[in-house]
């Protein structure tokens, strides 16, 4: 291991980071994507809208903040943008406690400006897809107070799970189902009656056995589709369904008792037949160890395609990496999906901070304070990672501040806002760390985030060297990677879906091709390593040995 640099969030002292090789130059407009199907090779960029640019100067990101920013992702090459939950909201759970989905939260702006957005998006040839959290709501929506207002027995609850409790007095809760977060999964109410959350209280969850929730779930796809979105991102969309009896949970029994339920496929099913009025699409967040159960979600009439956590998960390591990007394809071959790939979020650690770190790995388990973190390290495999991502079949998710080379921060106990970290007993970090507002200008306050009025999370003090000023000036920055990158792969035929094929490598090395003229190497190994032949290296996550080898962590695309 190299020396292991102080935890993620202390200054990095930022090293002369590695040069993006160009040989090939290319200028001008982006042409168009290259498919009808865009969802099947798109680069689709995540905005959290809360920390990406705050328009009105409150401290909080809004929609005004994105408008304005459009050139820039433009520039970056995306053709679409996926927005966390901008509705309406308490903001428990970062907008994933939705209180009316009609509505834009007041902190982010209006349902006039989000039309706008979608429509200016568009011009720049920019898809939109929101999020939809169908398994919860929030405590404050109309439908839940109506709930606690009519009490036990009354049909306002059956829109969710109420149950007696156990025990002589009831009160125990009515099942031991673990939390998606840590702690309990039901709260009781004055009145004596439980109800069911898998997250935090204020999220219960709804009972998707009954009528309304499916006709109210499918106007919400309506209204936002008349609004011209492209697509729909899926918020825990295998947890919907519930066993009727909602029985005590066993580990190691099947099936799961809330989990990937069978008749979860006829909820999507009958999603599908409305996307397909607006040629809309569906991403759904499945969470599922078992590659065929995953599958199912994605069969031609349901959903179109479904984030790769397990590729998320996978450690830096050539074998594992191998290993699941042909699990990924095998899994989705039969159902004719194509994969997506994915390397962050806003649920989990930043990619540099866990490539930098002793385990790659990403696991919620072992999130902990002060892990010991080599952002060095960890940028130059970033890099790398960038590149071997957008080379595979299929399209990408790409989290914003990811094209910064953003560590995870740390954030001080008393500004943790995050239900993970309060509901872990205070063990967990939460996730706070990789939603911190942007950099935008270095020299201005808050890196130019917005106005001197202090952002909902602090920014670390090191965050001004990762702007977009610094970073657009420079060649070799993640951002000036990320713009070439994108920009190679929109305009060279083999990119995106479509075939790929190993060729032989050396042991840590991956290397295959997506065309006969096009491919892609990765050192994960110790040792440089000798490329194939090629007739021109079109680009490089960092600068080759001086015998023209690629050195550890670095990635190239060849052309043969
Ligand atoms: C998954 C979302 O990505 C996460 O941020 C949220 O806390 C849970 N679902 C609950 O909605």
């Amino acid at each position: 291991m190299p020396p292991l640099w102080p935890a993620a969030g202390s200054p990095p002292a930022r090293k002369e980071p590695p040069v993006a090789v160009v040989e090939s130059s290319r200028t001008g407009d982006l042409p168009p994507s290259r498919t009808d199907d865009w969802w099947r090779d798109a680069v689709i960029y995540q905005v959290y809208p809360r920390s990406f640019a705050d328009g009105d100067g409150d401290g909080t990101g809004d929609l005004a903040g994105v408008r304005a920013n459009l050139p820039y992702l433009a520039q970056l090459g995306v053709d679409a943008v996926w927005f966390t939950p901008w509705y309406l909201s308490p903001l428990v759970d970062g907008g994933y406690d939705v209180a009316d989905y009609r509505t834009i939260d007041p902190a982010f702006g209006t349902l006039d400006e989000a039309e706008k957005l979608i429509s200016e998006a568009a011009e720049f040839g920019i898809r939109t897809i929101v999020d939809i959290v169908p398994n919860h709501l929030s405590d404050q929506h109309a439908w839940f107070q109506a709930a606690l207002a009519a009490g036990p027995g009354s049909p306002e609850r059956e829109r969710f799970h109420f149950r007696p409790g156990r025990g002589e007095n009831g009160e125990l809760p009515p099942n031991n189902w673990p939390s998606q977060f840590s702690g309990d999964t039901w709260t009781r109410v004055p009145d004596g009656e439980w109800y069911l959350h898998l997250f935090a209280p204020e999220q219960p969850d709804l009972n998707w056995s009954h009528p309304e929730v499916r006709r109210e779930h499918e106007d919400v796809l309506r209204f936002w589709f008349e609004r011209g979105v492209a697509g729909v991102r899926i918020d825990s969309a295998a947890l919907l369904t519930k066993h009727p009896e909602l029985p005590d949970f066993t580990e190691g029994v099947d099936p799961h008792p809330y989990i990937d339920q069978d008749e979860i496929h006829d909820i999507y099913r009958s999603w599908r037949a409305i996307a397909d009025e607006y040629d809309g699409i569906f991403v759904g967040e499945v969470w599922l160890p078992d590659s065929e159960r995953f599958a199912r979600y994605l069969r031609p009439d349901e959903l179109h395609t479904a984030f790769n956590f397990n590729f998320l998960a996978c450690p830096w390591d050539a074998d594992r990496l191998r290993r699941t990007i042909d699990d990924t394809l095998a899994e989705h071959a039969p159902v004719k999906a194509p994969a997506t790939w994915v390397l962050c979020n806003h649920d989990v650690t930043r990619t540099v901070t866990r490539y930098g770190r002793e385990d790659t790995a990403f696991d919620f388990d072992t999130k902990a304070f002060g892990t010991p973190t080599d952002l060095e390290l960890g940028t130059r495999r970033a890099r790398a990672a960038a590149l071997l991502t957008l080379a595979l079949p299929g399209s990408v998710y790409l989290y914003q501040g990811e094209e910064l080379g953003l560590p995870e921060a740390d954030i001080p106990l008393s500004r943790i806002e995050d239900p993970m970290h309060f509901r872990s007993g205070g063990t967990d970090p939460g996730r706070d760390g990789c939603r911190v507002p942007l950099p935008w200008v270095s020299g201005e306050p808050h890196s130019g985030f917005g106005s001197d009025t202090e952002p909902w999370l602090p920014q670390p003090a090191y965050w001004p060297q990762y702007a977009v000023d610094v970073q657009s000036e420079d060649p070799a920055s993640m951002l000036a990677l990320y713009r070439t990158a994108l920009r190679l792969r929109r305009e060279t035929p083999g990119f995106g879906d479509g075939p790929m094929a190993w060729l032989p490598a050396d042991n840590g090395v991956l290397a295959f091709s997506r065309t006969d003229a096009l491919v892609c190497v990765v050192n994960l190994s110790g040792t440089p390593a000798t490329l194939p032949s090629h007739a021109e290296l079109l680009l490089a996550s960092g600068p080759l040995t001086e015998d023209g080898r690629l050195p550890s962590d670095t990635a190239a695309w060849l052309r043969r």
